[in-house]
């Protein structure tokens, strides 16, 4: 585990970026989890991620709260970000097609991810967010097997 303690916007981005470019280097399909309270910075980060993915800069990321998926081409990958706050069962998960976005070429990002790890799915990647008692975020990046651990190994950090 590392831990990064952001103190704006603009370093959670820049977290993200990096993260999305060492994902360009792998060559399988990586996912990452992002958890933490409202307005700790998880779309914020996955900005950055779309930037390091060099997803089109006219794309604009919001959270999709209400459509659930949002993807964007990313070169020869596919940046899949997931919001699953508004979803009640793991059976929803099936509606929504889950198991359809998975593929080698996917980087899947989730906010509010419980539903899908109660359902067994193991990310890559979890990005912990909390705010210190100044309102700066501290992340935690907490990976799963060997690629979540060589991905880290590899992502310098501020
Ligand atoms: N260190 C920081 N990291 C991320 N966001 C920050 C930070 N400091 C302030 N903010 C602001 O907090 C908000 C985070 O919102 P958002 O990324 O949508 O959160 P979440 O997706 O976790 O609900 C943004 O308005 C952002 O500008
Ligand atoms: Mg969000």
């Amino acid at each position: 585990m590392k831990t990064v303690v952001s103190a704006s916007a603009e370093e959670t981005m820049t977290l993200g970026r990096r993260i999305g470019e060492a994902i360009l280097q792998l060559p399988a399909l990586f996912s990452i989890a992002l958890t933490g309270d409202l307005g700790a910075g998880k779309t914020c980060l996955i900005q950055g991620l779309a930037k390091g993915l060099g997803v089109d800069e006219g794309y604009y990321i919001t959270s999709p709260t209400f459509n659930i998926i949002n993807e964007y081409p990313a070169g020869v990958k596919r940046l899949c970000h997931l919001d699953l706050y508004r979803l009640g069962a793991p059976d929803e998960l099936e509606y929504i097609g889950f198991e359809d976005l998975l593929g080698e070429d996917a980087v899947v990002a989730v906010e509010w991810p419980d539903l899908l790890r109660e359902d067994g799915f193991v990310f890559n990647l979890e990005l912990r967010f909390e705010f210190d008692k100044d309102f700066n975020r501290i992340i935690r990046i907490i990976p799963s097997g060997q690629q979540g651990t060589n991905l880290l190994s590899t992502l310098s950090l501020p």
